[in-house]
């Protein structure tokens, strides 16, 4: 460990593998500081600042087979640490170290059984030799010849070289994911990895990175004044109540209300952070605003466009009310530090325009605060929790910047939001009393562009028909839909229909993620 350091550390070598991001959640899950860094950016100067403890190479699209392939630094192999190579990682390790590597005519996709056929440290209370253990492949190519030093330790059907370890050197390589659930024995593996064979103590906690983070704030921050912008989520609060720890009244925070909040939402956001912790706050109440510039605008991007500009407007006209504040504090997370910095992320095709404070920064000429770049989801609400945040609040689902605005489909109006407001708190209602809310990633209700036809009494209706969503996911980017029995289904059109007047009928939406979104627009 380096002087500079506060705990040990693992660094995480990244060639492109689509769950990069899980091996280090699962190595952070076992109390280990880790970062990812791309291949490419791995010099021997940054090893020497970053001193690893242990490095993991991970998966990775290309071919290891060719000249262009992205390769291991060498100077990764003079630190003396040791290195544990998963599938790509597994390959290139080989390859650099002496070993041959081919493109295999049988290939392995998804589930395969591997056997134990050698001890080691890494299969510490996972299986004894002879053993079987169900893992999840992915590759083309497969290592043929072993570098000197390195022996079989697991085998599959189409993988003789399952798993590798050099004893003396501590360098361990494996073919498959021990960084996805499939592949059951993966959490103990990589903890024997860490603890047994690098000697972590894992004992990086959330108290500890709540103490170093409110002392890096204070260093970064001096005597200077920090504004924040305050939506009410869980990524936003946590910023404002750690900045209000470290730097008290130099904190002001803007919440811009929209108007496209759910019930109750804004005094709320109010009497949490204004009343309960003291901290300046700058309300700005812009609903009509919002409203007047969306009237008669149904197109979903145009919508963003125009709530995410009004946005940046308003900040920017309150910051300079405020005046004389340097920073500008953010709720940047790290998987999109981690995206922003990916090698080989060429532009990609923008689904949704994502509405954010993206942009502020340069326009007002201001330093960043990030005290969340280093963190992820799960771990935000953790260090919420541990600064003191009712876990009630941490635990709240998601909500986009845009907010109903975009659970409005076709033209928004107020009648309509006020109408989506009720019924969508009636809906969060019947899943917090059926205890689903924490199983749930985010659930929220629909408000249709159309009125249907209904009875109620011995009367004609002509209402607004209304979709229920409702999805498990575990972080967005892919969801499934979240199976309710018919009885809730059926209780809560029920209690809508009763309850909201202006509603006459209610959907449940079956579509994963993809083919649709989890959001309607
Ligand atoms: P989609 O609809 O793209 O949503 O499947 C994935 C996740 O992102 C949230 N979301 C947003 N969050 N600003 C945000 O901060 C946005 O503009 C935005 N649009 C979607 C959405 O609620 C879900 O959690």
């Amino acid at each position: 460990m380096s002087d500079t350091q506060l705990h040990e550390q693992l660094l995480i070598i990244d060639f492109g593998s689509q769950v990069t991001q899980l091996i280090a959640r699962r190595v952070r899950e076992s109390g280990i500081y880790c970062e990812v860094h791309p291949y490419n950016r791995i010099t021997p100067q940054f090893l020497a600042d970053y001193a690893p403890k242990a490095i993991i190479l991970s998966g990775g699209p290309s071919s290891v087979i060719g000249d262009k392939s992205p390769r291991i630094e060498d100077s990764v192999f003079t630190l003396n640490v040791p290195i544990l190579g998963i599938c790509y990682g597994q390959q290139a390790l080989c390859l650099q170290l002496g070993g041959t590597v081919e493109t295999s005519t049988e290939r392995e996709f998804g589930r395969a059984d591997i056997e134990i056929v050698k001890d080691s440290p890494i299969f510490h209370s996972i299986g004894e030799v002879g053993s079987t253990h169900r893992v999840w492949m992915s590759h083309g190519d497969r290592v043929s010849k072993l570098p000197q030093g390195f022996e079989i330790i697991a085998k599959s059907p189409n993988a003789p070289f399952a798993a590798t370890e050099d004893k003396a050197r501590k360098y361990y390589s494996v073919m498959f994911h021990p960084e996805v659930v499939h592949t059951k024995i993966g959490t103990q593996l990589l903890r024997n990895f860490t603890h047994k064979i690098s000697g972590f103590k894992g004992d990086w906690t959330m108290a500890q990175f709540k103490d170093e983070s409110i002392a890096a704030v204070r260093r970064q921050v001096g005597d200077g004044n920090v504004i924040c912008g305050l939506s009410g989520g869980v990524d936003s609060s946590v910023v404002a109540v750690l900045l209000h720890e470290a730097i008290g009244d130099q904190l002001t925070c803007v919440f811009v209300d929209t108007g496209m909040m759910r019930k109750n939402e804004a005094d709320e956001v109010v009497d949490l952070f204004s009343k309960h912790y003291s901290i300046n706050l700058v309300h700005v109440d812009a609903e009509n605003q919002f409203l007047d510039l969306l009237e008669g605008v149904s197109d979903p991007e145009q919508k963003r466009k125009i709530i995410g500009k009004t946005f940046i407007d308003i900040f920017e006209a309150e910051a300079k009310k405020i005046g004389g504040a340097k920073f500008l504090a953010q709720g940047t997370l790290y998987p999109d530090v981690i995206e922003s910095v990916s090698f080989d992320g060429g532009p990609s095709v923008t689904i949704k325009s994502h509405h954010n404070v993206g942009g502020l920064p340069e326009r007002m000429d201001m330093e960043l605060v990030e005290p969340l770049r280093e963190l992820f989801k799960d771990e935000v609400r953790e260090l919420g929790r541990e600064l003191g945040l009712d876990p009630a609040f941490v635990e709240r689902h998601p909500f986009p910047g845009p907010g109903l605005a975009i659970r409005c489909p076709g033209v928004i109006t107020k009648e309509k939001l006020d109408l989506l407001r009720e019924a969508d708190a009636v809906y969060l209602d019947q899943i917090r009393k059926h205890g689903l809310y924490n199983t749930i990633w985010q659930a929220f209700a629909v408000i249709l562009p159309v009125k249907t036809v209904g009875v109620m009494g011995d009367g004609r209706t002509y209402e607004y028909a209304l979709a229920l969503r409702a999805v498990t996911s575990s972080d967005g980017m892919t969801a499934d839909y979240y199976p309710f029995d018919h009885e809730f289904l059926g209780e809560t059109a029920t209690r809508i229909i009763n309850e909201v007047s202006g509603v006459n009928r209610v959907v449940y939406d079956i579509t994963s993620k993809p083919p649709g979104t989890i959001e309607w627009e």
